[in-house]
């Protein structure tokens, strides 16, 4: 892989995009912000599009030539760079159009499908979680790392469902069951990239779901790896961000996650 750019440069430039975002969400909570729906139950408001374009705005300041993949405008840009941005201007959209304090913006940079710098940032907690590929992971500046436990019965996990919830026949329902019976707890916060940076700061030993889009991964699953942790497919397979569904693990649960999905 040749990586012809400085990941310290790019990760800054994430956080931020990140923050410039994080500062819209938490500046536009309480307004009568304007709420459409792409779905039944699939939300997008104003407050994701000001987020968005305040994101692309500054990767596009500083790397002009860069491709950019954003959950509400799809793939933008011209030309054959090698570099992606992946974006979600906020994940936890459903939260926050309640009010229900459980969101963030997740701004990733990939390199031929390859995550190599990510920043995922919590405007509610002011915390801001980066990682660079290879260089460990970080939440506030202070490096993180996942948890010690080991035993499924002592385990906390978090989760999440698909919007399409009522029509697929993957819905998480009969997993959920499962993990229930066999983890100490499971929760549902509802924004999957902020769940990954959970795993990665050992508030819950692991994270899975179905359905998911490289935005809500990309920036989360690098954390998750760089604080050594273990990230990949629901059957182990290694991770594909273009592939819709992950387990991510403190390492030390990842089989027994992998074995409840199987047996589920
Ligand atoms: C959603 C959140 C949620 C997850 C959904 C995602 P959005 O993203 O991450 O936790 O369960 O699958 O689509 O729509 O809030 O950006
Ligand atoms: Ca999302
Ligand atoms: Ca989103």
């Amino acid at each position: 892989m040749s990586v012809d750019i400085d990941l310290d440069e790019a990760v800054t430039v994430a956080q931020n995009a990140a923050l410039r975002a994080g500062a819209i969400q938490a500046e536009r909570l309480h307004t009568d912000f304007k709420v459409e729906r792409k779905g039944e139950i699939d939300l997008v408001t104003e407050v994701d599009l000001a987020c968005e374009e305040a994101i692309i705005n500054v990767i596009r300041e500083a790397y002009p030539a860069h491709i950019v993949l954003a959950e509400e405008k799809g793939r933008q840009g011209d030309g054959d760079s090698p570099y992606l941005w992946v974006i979600d201007p906020l994940d936890g959209t459903t939260n926050y159009s309640h009010g229900f304090p459980f969101y963030c913006a997740s701004v990733a940079l990939t390199h031929r499908g390859v995550v190599l710098a990510g920043a995922v940032y919590d405007p509610t907690r002011d915390e801001m979680f980066h990682a660079i590929r290879g260089g460990g992971a970080f939440l506030n500046g202070e490096r993180i790392s996942v948890s010690r436990i080991g035993n499924m019965i002592s385990a906390l996990l978090a989760t999440g469902f698909p919007y399409s919830i009522k029509t697929t026949d993957r819905n998480n329902l009969k997993e959920f069951a499962a993990f229930a019976m066999s983890a100490q707890a499971i929760r549902r916060p509802g924004a999957a990239a902020l769940d990954l940076c959970y795993v990665a700061c050992g508030r819950v030993e692991g994270f899975w779901e179905f359905h998911l889009k490289p935005w809500d991964m990309a920036g989360g699953a690098l954390l998750v790896m760089e604080a050594g942790g273990k990230v990949t497919q629901s059957d182990g397979s290694p991770l594909d961000l273009y592939k819709s569904d992950i387990v991510a693990s403190n390492g030390l649960l990842h089989e027994a996650m992998l074995t409840t999905l199987r047996n589920a």
